[in-house]
Formats: C-alpha cells, sequence, structure tokens
C-alpha cells in the first residue's frame, strides 16, 4: 500500500485500498499517465505509455516528435510545442512567445502531506496519506515544475496540485496553470456535471461524450450557481451501486475549468484548474506560483461509493472546524420572515417564540447596519443601525441570550454599495477598470481584495462587530459575481493576477477569522449555493445550500449537493408557505424531512405562521437532536431519485458501525392502485436483526437489503415518511 518508485520499470505505483494510479517516465523523461483504476495486487507496468508505437518516440524519431505529443498520455500537458489537445500549463517567456517542455529531474515520496500556501487544501496524518513530488524542468525557461500527489489509503481519494518556479533569468508570465490531468483510454465514458442557475443549485446533468472539448466552467469569480467545480466520467448504465467512475473536484472557489476532451484517436483528456480566461501570473525570477488543489475519486462501484468516499473525505480530511462533528444550534433566521423591514423589538419576539418552541439560536440577516432598508446601500458601512437595532448590539445580544437563545449575526464583508460611506471615501476600493464606470449587481460593486488596506477594513469591520457581544455564528454571504476586472492597486502589469488574488484575499481573511474566534460557527452563502464549493468548506463546517428553501426544489439541489458533500456541509431549512419563490405549498413535516438532510433551522416568521405549524416544530427539533449524530457521521445512500426516475424520492444514513439506519421517504406525486414502493436499504449487517423504531417490526438486514422494506401506501402528494431500523440482536 502507499505510493513506490519502480526503478527498473521508472514507474511510480500509488495504492489507496481500492484504486492504483501508475505514472511512467518515457526514455527521454517525459512524465506519462499509465493508469488509474481499479487497484492492482501486483506491480504495474508501462506498455500503455505506448513506448513501442516507434517511429513516433521522439528518441527514436525526431522528425515526428509532434504526433508523439499529441497522442502520448501525459500526466501534465504544455502547450505550444505540439501536443494540439487541451494544455495544462501555459508560459509566455520574455521575447512573446508560449511554449513550455517538461523533462523528469527528480522525486520525493514520503509520509503525511503539506498544506497550500495561502489557499485551502486536505490534510491527514502520517499513516493517513503519503505523498510523491515529481520535480520537472523545463531547462530553457529556467522553469522548475512540482507536480504532487497525495494518496488518502481509505478513502480511495488522490489529490494533485502544481507548483511552478522560475529558476531562470527571465521574467515569466502564466498564462495557465491548471491543476490536473487524467490521460486515459475512452471506456465509452458519459460525462457527468452539476449544472443550474440562481436557486437551482447543482441539479445532475448527464450525457454521452462526443469527440471534441465539453466543459463546464466559471469565469464569474466564483465557482457559481451555474456551474460547479466537479466533473464525472461514468460508463454507460453507472448507476449508484455499479459501474465505473472518474471524478474530479476542486478545492477552489473562484473561477474554473473542468474538462474533458476526446482527441482525434479517441482517448480522453480531463482536466481541472484556475480558468485561464482571464488570468495571467506574473514569475520573475525566484517567484513561485501554487495553483490550488484537485481531488480525484476513482470508484468501480457505481456514484454510490464515490459519494461516500468524498463525503468521508471531505469530513475526515478538509474541514477542520470544532463544529464538524459538533451538535450545532438549530437556529431560525429572519431573512424570509421579514427582509429588511425588522428591529429590535421584532427580532425579540421571533426569538421568545422560537425559545418555546426549543431552537436555539437566533439569526439577524442582513439589513442591520448602515442605512440598510434595502439591498441599494450601505455595505462597506459596517455599524449598527439604532434607528432599528434601538438599544445597541450588545444590548440585543443580551436579551437574546437572556431569552436563551445563541445570537447570530450577516455579514457581506467583500463588497460595497456605491451608495456607502466606505465608497463616497474610497471609491478606488471597488474593482473597476479605469476609465469605464463598472456594471452593478444587486446595486453593489466589490471590493478590490488585492488592496491589503480594503482586505484588512473589512476584516475588521468584522471582527470588531463580534468583540462587541457574545455572538456564536457568522453567516458570510456574497451576492454578486464580478466583472469589469481592474484594480487601481495593481501595476498594468499584474491586472492578470486580479482574480487570483481576490480569491486569496477571501482566503486570508476567513483564514484570519477561525483563528481570532476558534469558536465560532462559520456559514458562508453567495446568494443561496453560489459558493459551495470544498474551498469555502475548509473555513467553513457549512454552505446556505439555496435560497430556494422549497422542498420540493430543495429534494433536486441536496440530492446534486450531496452527491459531493456530507450532509454536516449542506445548510438547510424549513421555510414559509407558499413558498417565496416558487409559491408552492408542501406539508410542514415534509419541510423539516427534508431540511434533517442537511443543517437543520427555520426561515419564517414563527410569530405569523399556523398555531398547527408552530405546534409541529417541538417534535421536529426534537428530531433532529436525536439524529443529527446520525445524519452528521453516517454513511450516504441514495436509495431512489425523483428527479431522475421515480414518482418519489429516498435516501438513507446508516451508522458507520451498521447499528442503524434512517431512511427518509418523499411520496412527490402519489400514484393510484400501485405496488412497487419497494426500497432496498443498505450499509446494514445481512444476520442483524432490525426493529422499525415505534412498531415492533423486526427484519433481518439481509432481508431489508435484499427483498426491501415495503413502503406502505398512502394518499397524498408532497408527503414525506422517517422510519429508522434499530438493530436489535
Ligand atoms: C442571499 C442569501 O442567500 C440570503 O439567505 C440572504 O442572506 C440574502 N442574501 C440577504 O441579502
Amino acid at each position: 500500500m502507499g505510493i513506490s518508485y519502480i526503478e527498473k520499470k521508472k514507474i511510480f505505483q500509488m495504492d489507496t485500498e481500492n484504486t492504483t494510479y501508475l505514472i511512467g517516465l518515457s526514455p527521454e523523461g517525459y512524465v506519462g499517465h499509465i493508469y488509474y483504476g481499479r487497484r492492482l495486487k501486483g506491480e504495474g507496468s508501462n506498455y500503455l505509455l505506448r513506448m513501442n508505437e516507434a517511429p513516433y518516440t521522439p528518441s527514436v524519431n525526431q522528425r515526428e516528435k509532434s504526433s508523439f505529443l499529441d497522442f502520448f498520455p501525459t500526466e501534465y500537458p504544455t502547450g505550444g510545442i505540439g501536443d494540439y489537445r487541451e494544455s495544462c500549463l501555459d508560459v509566455r517567456n520574455e521575447r512573446g512567445s508560449i511554449g513550455s517542455e517538461l523533462f523528469f529531474k527528480s522525486y520525493h515520496i514520503r509520509k503525511g502531506k503539506d498544506g497550500l500556501e495561502g489557499l485551502p487544501a486536505s490534510f491527514g496524518s502520517e499513516k493517513d496519506v503519503e505523498t510523491l513530488e515529481i520535480l520537472c524542468e523545463d531547462s530553457i525557461l529556467g522553469l522548475a515544475v512540482t507536480l504532487s500527489y497525495s494518496a488518502f489509503e481509505k478513502c480511495d481519494i488522490i489529490t494533485r496540485s502544481v507548483k511552478v518556479k522560475n529558476i531562470g533569468e527571465q521574467h515569466l508570465k502564466l498564462e495557465k496553470v491548471y491543476s490536473a490531468c487524467l490521460d486515459m483510454d475512452n471506456k465509452e465514458f458519459e460525462m457527468l456535471t452539476l449544472a443550474g442557475s440562481w436557486a437551482r443549485e447543482r441539479c445532475i446533468q448527464r450525457g454521452k461524450i462526443r469527440f471534441g472539448k465539453q466543459l463546464v466552467s466559471s469565469v464569474k469569480g466564483e465557482s457559481s450557481h451555474q456551474e460547479h467545480p466537479f466533473m464525472a466520467l461514468v460508463t454507460e448504465g453507472t448507476a449508484q451501486e455499479t459501474g465505473e467512475v472518474y471524478a474530479m473536484n476542486f478545492i477552489y472557489s473562484g473561477n474554473f475549468i473542468a474538462q474533458t476532451e476526446m482527441s482525434q484517436f479517441g482517448n480522453i483528456r480531463m482536466v481541472m484548474g484556475i480558468h485561464s480566461d482571464y488570468f495571467c501570473w506574473n514569475l520573475r525570477p525566484g517567484e513561485t506560483f501554487q495553483a490550488p488543489e484537485a481531488v480525484l475519486a476513482y470508484s468501480a462501484e457505481g456514484l454510490g461509493r464515490m459519494t461516500r468516499n468524498f463525503h468521508d473525505f471531505y469530513r475526515e480530511h478538509l474541514i477542520r472546524s470544532p463544529y464538524k462533528y459538533g451538535k450545532r444550534p438549530v437556529l431560525i433566521n429572519n431573512w424570509e420572515a421579514t427582509y429588511f423591514d425588522f428591529d429590535s423589538e421584532k427580532l425579540l419576539g421571533i426569538a421568545r417564540e422560537a425559545k418555546k418552541a426549543g431552537i436555539e439560536m437566533l439569526v439577524m440577516d442582513d439589513g442591520w447596519f448602515g442605512k440598510r432598508n434595502f439591498d441599494d446601500s450601505s455595505l462597506g458601512d459596517w455599524t449598527v443601525n439604532e434607528e432599528k437595532i434601538t438599544s445597541g448590539l450588545p444590548d440585543l445580544v443580551e436579551k437574546v441570550n437572556k431569552i436563551g437563545l445563541k445570537f447570530g449575526i450577516w455579514f457581506e464583508p467583500e463588497m460595497i454599495s456605491p451608495d456607502s460611506e466606505l465608497y463616497r471615501k474610497h471609491p478606488d476600493w471597488a474593482i473597476q477598470i479605469a476609465g469605464r464606470c463598472p456594471s452593478q449587481s444587486r446595486a453593489q460593486y466589490v471590493l478590490d481584495l488585492s488592496r491589503p488596506e480594503a482586505a484588512d477594513y473589512a476584516y475588521r469591520c468584522v471582527a470588531d462587530i463580534l468583540n462587541s457581544a457574545p455572538i456564536a455564528y457568522v453567516k458570510w454571504d456574497m451576492n454578486r459575481q464580478l466583472c469589469d476586472i481592474g484594480s487601481s492597486y495593481l501595476d498594468k502589469e499584474s491586472q492578470g493576477e486580479l482574480l487570483h488574488r481576490y480569491m486569496l484575499g477571501v482566503y486570508r481573511m476567513q483564514e484570519r477569522l477561525v483563528q481570532e474566534f476558534p469558536d465560532l460557527l462559520l456559514e458562508n452563502c453567495s446568494g443561496g449555493g453560489a459558493r459551495f464549493d470544498p474551498g469555502m468548506l475548509y473555513y467553513s463546517p457549512q454552505i446556505w445550500c439555496s435560497d430556494d428553501v422549497d422542498a420540493l426544489e430543495r429534494l433536486k439541489i441536496q440530492e446534486g449537493t450531496a452527491l459531493i458533500y456530507p450532509l454536516s456541509s449542506i445548510g438547510a431549512h424549513v421555510g414559509d408557505c407558499p413558498n417565496h419563490i416558487v409559491g408552492r405549498n408542501t406539508p410542514f413535516e415534509t419541510r423539516g424531512h427534508v431540511a434533517l438532510a442537511g443543517t437543520f433551522g427555520y426561515e419564517l416568521d414563527i410569530t405569523k405562521i399556523g398555531e398547527e405549524e408552530r405546534g409541529q416544530i417541538p417534535g421536529q427539533v426534537e428530531i433532529y437532536h436525536k439524529y443529527q449524530e446520525l445524519v452528521q457521521k453516517g454513511d450516504y445512500y441514495r436509495l431512489a431519485s425523483w428527479s431522475m426516475e421515480k414518482p418519489y424520492d429516498c435516501w438513507e444514513v446508516a451508522a458507520k458501525d451498521a447499528s442503524c439506519a434512517l431512511v427518509t421517504y418523499i411520496q412527490v406525486l402519489a400514484q393510484p392502485n400501485m405496488h412497487s414502493r419497494v426500497i432496498y436499504l443498505r450499509g446494514l449487517e445481512d444476520g442483524g436483526q432490525y426493529r422499525l423504531e415505534g412498531t415492533e417490526e423486526v427484519y433481518s438486514g439481509e432481508e431489508l437489503m435484499k427483498c426491501g422494506y415495503l413502503i406502505p401506501s398512502e394518499k397524498g402528494d408532497f408527503r414525506s415518511w422517517l422510519y429508522c431500523f434499530i438493530r436489535c440482536d
């Protein structure tokens, strides 16, 4: 197990519990990709590098070097020298030409793994992970490129990142630095990605791969509502339990590209990295650029195994918060209850009612600062509006605490309203192209976080408020995408660095926050779920999943999100009805069950909802407390999908020791005269006996998994049931 170098074959072999990754060196020193897939019991070999397909190998026939480069399966393709497929590295030299060629120089294998400077990154102890670093050089450019691979044995995950150093004399420009590439033979793959829009994030889409390039990407300065830094190639017919899956996910929250290209020869190149549009990084002699980390998962047991591997990996090796496995307080957020129309009295009224229902924290959302009574002003002026919060923030927090609730608060620190004191004082702190009036979005501009004093100011505003009162939770929002990419702080040579420097600024601010306030519960958010990505998970254990809290829309959104991310990270609340976005009515109970597959909380005016619904809250809160540990730590199984195939939706969370399993069944559309409502549980002990909680019914694990559980026939659309099977032998 682990990583080894097989000298006689010039092969690096990385083994995790169920996967093997093979890298080989050509006689010239090109670093080639041999294999990634099911675990090899023995040593691999290098025939898949096709080095015998002379006359194309340059050492045999330089005349056909371009033909060689254009088919050679490489670990890290460079642009400009004859490989016409997508490159991962484009470097412009001082004379203005693009071209680079990397040759193996040395390697280093060790236990453990380092972080990445300034960037979120996975971590693990010496017993969890081994790291291989392959150093390559382009001696003509004076460029050293380190390809890093970390093999997480138990999770079947391999992470990759790339570091580029200028070891020469010229001023180089990096015009593209991707983080990972997989050159593979095509197994008749289909591509699976997550796509959507505001209030419709991360819905699963799937289709056959064709010749040419197919990609998902963002150039919006954030990972985005629309597309997601994730791509999976799956063999035909891949389902939850069967089929092969090659997946990549990106630990980054800004512009990205995830692309698969089927070449003229029918093989596949899959790449992932920072999008090269609007990107150009100066690499002066002695300087280093660190590209973010990509996460690779291979599963020979369908999508379900991939999902559980990602969940385990993110829970164990990315999320750092003390709340990762801790109970999160059940919160009530006033956004959909009041929007901007609130004051201390209204909030205290909500808090009192919430306390009676067993809710544990009040979150004051947007509108408490500056002159913000609508979304068109005051971002940047982070002083409490005492017309609304009449006796000041410390007093309000104290009163809420006295009622028996914790207090949480909303910020949008990365923004600046044109109508704000901050903008009047520092118009140059907004991202904009000199001489051009920047585009507003939600009546706001974006702060130039490459400018240290702007980032420092925004951070201090947050920290000062947190120091002024016992605040337990922060919702860090970000409500617009970036454009007009210009900075009055950076010189003209460095404008192409702005988008990445912006992300580094966000990460630096959040790192300061989690270091200065280690007990704070941080929830990231971006106009709903536009920055629900592994980068943000490194700082916050939960992310607001979508502004759409309609229970049905959430089925699709949460199914797509949970394909990669653990339920413990999915911000999910019970909303009001008719739903504010789609106008749909769904039963309160169903809304509760759907929110239970996430962090759980409320997004409604508890003082105004009907008595009957309010009366259900204590029971829902109790259910949350009862199952939250299971939901947070268990294995997630997708048993049926309404969005893909069935009139119902169903998922299960099974305890890792198979002691119990919680099944959520949502009858989206009732069907008459339909007897096929059997669901097949997973993750139980074959020989174990399981009692269905609240009944005397006992089933063997084997029966529940093989014969299935027959869901009782009931009438009504949008209804839902929880079934908890507890081991009783
Ligand atoms: C977008 C968020 O997703 C909402 O929950 C809310 O906080 C608003 N922003 C406030 O402006």
